[in-house]
């Protein structure tokens, strides 16, 4: 709630430092990896070795929201977390290979308080990924969806450079 109250008074800042990209993302898989397991889902890494300025604690807590998120919504399934760097870019992506979203909810899921009707069993309060397109937005990337019924759903970050 911090968070939200932030972002509503424009009081939200960055603080970007060089950060090796590719300890942070095995660090939190790592860290995330029993609970994966308790999901009895399964653990993919894919990481080049990128370095780039970035708020390290802000991009902890989208990628962290992003494995709770495969985690909660798509269990039983391989979930690949991934970081390429492009010419101009770099690509971070975590992809599920769960029951994915519909094309009517990918509308609306970077919203605020958005969440499946059919999931509201499960816990949660619509801000992850509401809070995940500012941080993005606010280091200059972008944060995208694809998925459909079925076929999972990969949540791509994509920084300039
Ligand atoms: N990997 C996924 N597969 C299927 N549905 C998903 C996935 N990730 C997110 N969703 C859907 O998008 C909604 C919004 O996700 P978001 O992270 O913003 O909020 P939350 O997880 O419900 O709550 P919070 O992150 O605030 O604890 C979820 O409630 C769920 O319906
Ligand atoms: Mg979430």
């Amino acid at each position: 709630m911090l968070d939200i109250s932030r972002l509503n008074t424009g009081r939200f800042e960055i603080f970007k430092e060089k950060t090796d990209l590719t300890k942070l993302l095995s660090n939190l898989a790592k860290e995330n990896e029993s609970q994966i397991l308790a999901a009895h889902s399964t653990l993919v890494l894919k990481l080049e070795n990128v370095e780039l300025e970035v708020d390290p604690l802000r991009i902890e807590q989208v990628v962290n929201n992003l494995f709770s998120n495969a985690i909660k919504y798509a269990p039983s399934s391989t979930i690949e977390i991934g970081l390429k760097e492009n010419v101009n870019s770099v690509m971070m992506w975590v992809k599920d290979t769960g029951p994915g979203i519909s094309k009517e909810f990918q509308q609306k899921i970077f919203n605020r308080y958005e969440r499946e009707k059919s999931l509201v069993a499960v816990e949660g309060l619509g801000l992850g990924l509401y809070i995940s397109r500012q941080i993005i937005e606010a280091h200059g990337g972008e944060i995208t969806l694809k998925s459909g019924p079925g076929i999972g759903a990969t949540f791509y970050i994509i920084f300039n450079i």
